[in-house]
């Protein structure tokens, strides 16, 4: 039988208001644009799982492969009975490759998508019946607090996939500032981190050949059109990604193939032919900066593993 997984509500308030009100912000920018954290409701969070299985997509395979060879070494450092809480949990899948080695008192998920999170949570408590298992459901690039009592036994913050890449380097610092605030003395962050590397490697992994990364991104405009009142046509935008050198980042767009009007909940927009909608950055470090970042917000990096081909790191970061 599964066990009950206890939830907690910590939005803000009604998920379409603030689609509705990034939208009409976003489109009226000079560059338009849209936070990429509206990828993910139920459609957009299983066309994420399913690039992580695309051939070019090596992240979560390679973070995975690294997760599992460095499981005992983690135990050791979170120590035993930590409280693991793991920011954009998605699916739970990585953090299986931690729960044998590290036996937690506690696993707590914190994700946007709640019909997800709530699916991906309770298939963990069926797994683990040992683990008290905690769902929250909230936007933690916006509020960051943690359920009472995750403060306590020192806990480990868990933030996979790279997701830290889709900040921009100072909103990247502010945010592991934020979070160094949350734990205690004691506590610790395990963070997924990817490297930069070949640009050919990097496009590639945004520009699958099946096409997964294009309806991803194209699933935006239908959110937009399914859930907003207005006229927009998604397909009469393509898909666009491209490592962008100097800034270190892979950005997304949506480029619109016909000069056109779109009128969105009673505002109009005007889209030159080619012109685009910025829907991601996804950033790339080095081991060395991030270690260098996470140093600036308060961290002290303990322990470092990538994979033969340094494409991706693992830091685990202790809070001092
Ligand atoms: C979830 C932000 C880590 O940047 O690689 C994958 C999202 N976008 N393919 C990434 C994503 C397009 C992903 N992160």
């Amino acid at each position: 039988m599964a066990l009950a997984i206890r939830f907690h509500d910590q939005r803000q308030g009604p998920h379409e208001s603030s689609l509705r009100n990034e939208v009409l912000a976003g489109f009226s920018a000079e560059q338009k644009w849209l936070s990429p954290k509206f990828f993910y409701d139920q459609r957009g969070s299983e066309l994420f799982e399913r690039i992580c299985e695309q051939p070019e997509y090596y992240p979560t395979r390679t973070e995975e492969a690294i997760l599992a060879r460095a499981a005992q070494d983690i135990a050791t450092l979170a120590g035993r009975d930590a409280n693991l809480v793991e920011l954009g949990s998605g699916a739970s899948q990585k953090v299986r490759l931690l729960l044998e080695a590290m036996h937690p008192a506690s696993y707590l998920g914190i994700d946007i998508s709640k019909d997800f999170l709530l699916t991906s949570t309770h298939r963990l408590a069926t797994d683990y019946p040992w683990l008290e298992v905690h769902a929250a459901c909230a936007d933690f690039s916006k509020t960051m607090q943690l359920p009472k009592g995750f403060d306590g036994r020192h806990p480990l913050a868990f933030f996979p996939g790279s997701s830290i890449g889709n900040f921009t380097p100072p909103q990247a610092l502010a945010f592991l500032t934020n979070l160094h605030g949350l734990l205690p003395p004691g506590g610790a962050l395990l963070i997924g981190v990817d490297l930069v590397k070949n640009k050919a490697v990097l496009e590639a992994a945004y520009n699958d050949k099946a096409g997964v990364t294009a309806e991803f991104n194209l699933h935006l405009l239908e959110r937009i059109h399914d859930e907003l009142d207005c006229d927009l046509d998604p397909q009469s935008f393509s898909h666009h990604a491209f490592f962008n050198e100097c800034e270190s980042r892979i950005e997304m767009h949506l480029v619109s193939q016909t000069s056109q009007d779109v009128t969105i909940e009673g505002q109009r927009f005007h889209f030159a032919a080619g012109e685009s909608l910025h829907t991601e950055n996804s950033y790339k470090y080095t081991a060395a900066g991030f270690c260098e970042l996470a140093t600036h917000a308060g961290f002290r990096p303990v322990a470092l593993w990538t994979d033969p081909a340094a494409l991706f790191s693992v830091h685990f970061l202790r809070r001092e």
